[in-house]
């Protein structure tokens, strides 16, 4: 929008931030919201988990095949071939379905990133205490840190901030996406996208919240930047905004 002021005008603080990029592309703060700043990738824990990686067809596990003729169902034979601590599962992630093996001790956010390759979530304390790594199931925001993947293998609709961004140009992301980048409701960007998954949950259930509204959503995330009050900005904007092109 021609008039608005970039998030340098409207933040000084931040003038020291150059664009990567010229035109409408993606400055490194709209890089810090869209491209995953903060998640915690251990190689060596990808390398261990990706060994049971079946993302495709070709690779999905084989199913045992009898030397003689079986009269077992074709559904007994690959329950049979999955050991007990695995699953198999169909995981709905912003709009797509991932046929995946996965095994029952690991997390939403684990499977989502060792095993699919996602990036679109972070992940700060691994215990349910943050909210950084949060996705909406189903209309509700969860930790995926602490939500086991296997229980969300029956159409469960799992939403991230990619599921809300039609792409990383400031035109492009959600309103609530651009609100927190306009009003600068960030530095670090470790808690980011858990603050806009609990906001998207908020405002599809309330689009006009109040601010003990606000403050009960997002009570489960914290941001160890302190930057709660450009948060709150960027919500009520977010909101405003979204009512607009009701
Ligand atoms: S990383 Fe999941 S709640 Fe902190
Ligand atoms: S912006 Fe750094 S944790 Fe919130």
């Amino acid at each position: 929008m021609a008039d608005e002021m970039t998030p340098e005008q409207e933040h000084p603080e931040h003038d020291n931030e150059q664009p990567e990029s010229g035109g409408g592309q993606v400055t490194r703060r709209q890089f810090l919201v869209g491209a995953g700043v903060g998640a915690v990738v251990g190689a060596a824990g990808v390398a261990g988990v990706l060994s049971f990686v079946k993302p495709t067809p070709e690779t999905k596990p084989a199913v045992a095949q009898p030397s003689a003729p079986s009269t077992a169902s074709p559904v007994t034979q690959i329950a049979s071939n999955v050991p007990p601590t695995m699953r198999q599962v169909t995981l709905n992630i912003d709009g797509k379905s991932y046929d995946l093996t996965v095994d029952v001790r690991m997390s939403l956010w684990e499977v989502m990133v060792y095993q699919l390759g996602l990036s679109s979530s972070n992940l700060g304390c691994d215990r349910a205490q943050c909210g950084a790594c949060a996705v909406v199931v189903d209309g509700r925001a969860v930790n995926g840190c602490t939500l086991l993947a296997a229980r969300l293998g029956r159409g469960q609709k799992i939403i991230t901030v990619d599921g809300l961004n039609k792409g990383t140009r400031l035109e492009e992301l959600h309103p609530i996406a651009r609100a927190f980048h306009q009003q600068g409701g960030y530095q670090c960007g470790l808690c980011t996208r858990g603050l806009i998954m609990s906001t998207y949950a908020l405002l599809q259930k309330n689009p006009s919240p109040n601010e003990a509204e606000v403050q009960d959503a997002l009570a489960g995330n914290i941001c160890r930047c302190g930057e709660y009050a450009k948060v709150y900005d960027s919500v009520f904007r977010a909101a405003e905004d979204m009512r607009k092109k009701a």
